[in-house]
């Protein structure tokens, strides 16, 4: 009994101390679709570990063990979706900022065998840092059980990998401190607009690991200002 209530406890401590997730489910309208059902099923899908190389392919969709096979969702330009977290807890426990990319694949490619690769990949949503100076710095992405956002009314019709990135930055005081948890879904959007995606990034690439938004001290001294990695989100407001 003893024993035992020594394991639990250390259990409960490893949870709480690895506090990883992942973002298994896509969510269309208001409902979420089943895990990783439209979401390709990442390598750490069970035991929840960030990635920390900027420069490796698992960068991008995290999803080289290719363990799953995820469906291709169709979604309408301009109306919203997202992504679930699940996880220990199943929130995005850690202070850290969010990204939401898109990528098209190649007119004549499916979307379900594509790699992503290239320059091909921009920014459609964030959740950056709020700072004032010096004398806080707060992370309203903290929390979150899920996360939505609207695909832009301007996207081109067509199927892409949407790819969700939290960057938790409670350890990245060192390079590759930085932890990211990523996921990609499949989506072929419909009734689409006009516009011209941009600018174009790719995975790896798109990060070196120096930036002052990666590597960085969120805790002393408290950031002036914060910059979020990655380009600027598409379409300008
Ligand atoms: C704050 O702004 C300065 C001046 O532009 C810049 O050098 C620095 O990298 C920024 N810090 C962060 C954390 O973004």
């Amino acid at each position: 009994m003893k024993a035992f209530s020594v394991i639990a406890a250390l259990a409960a401590l490893a949870a709480k101390v690895s506090a990883h997730y992942t973002f298994p489910q896509l969510i269309a309208g208001s409902s979420a679709t089943t895990a990783w059902q439209y979401v390709r099923e990442t390598n750490n899908w069970q035991d929840l570990n960030p990635q920390t190389d900027v420069t490796t392919n698992d960068i991008m969709c995290y999803d080289s063990a290719m363990s799953g096979t995820a469906s291709t969702m169709s979604v309408a330009a301009g109306s919203t979706v997202g992504f679930t977290v699940d996880g220990n807890p199943s929130n995005l426990y850690h202070p850290g900022v969010l990204n939401v990319y898109m990528a098209q694949a190649p007119s004549g490619t499916d979307v379900a065998s594509w790699d992503g690769s290239g320059d091909v990949w921009f920014k459609v949503y964030q959740i950056s840092a709020v700072t004032d100076g010096g004398s806080t710095i707060t992370f309203p992405a903290t929390g979150l059980t899920q996360v939505t956002f609207p695909i832009p009314a301007e996207t081109p019709s067509g199927q892409y990998l949407i790819r969700v990135e939290h960057i938790a930055l409670h350890v990245a005081s060192s390079y590759g401190g930085a932890q990211f948890y990523i996921a990609c879904g499949q989506v072929e959007v419909t009734g689409g607009g006009s516009g011209t995606p941009g600018p174009l990034v790719a995975f790896p690439g798109a990060y070196t690991g120096n930036e002052p938004g990666i590597l960085i001290n969120i805790y002393y001294p408290i950031p002036a200002n914060y910059t979020q990695p990655g380009p600027a989100v598409w379409p300008a407001a």
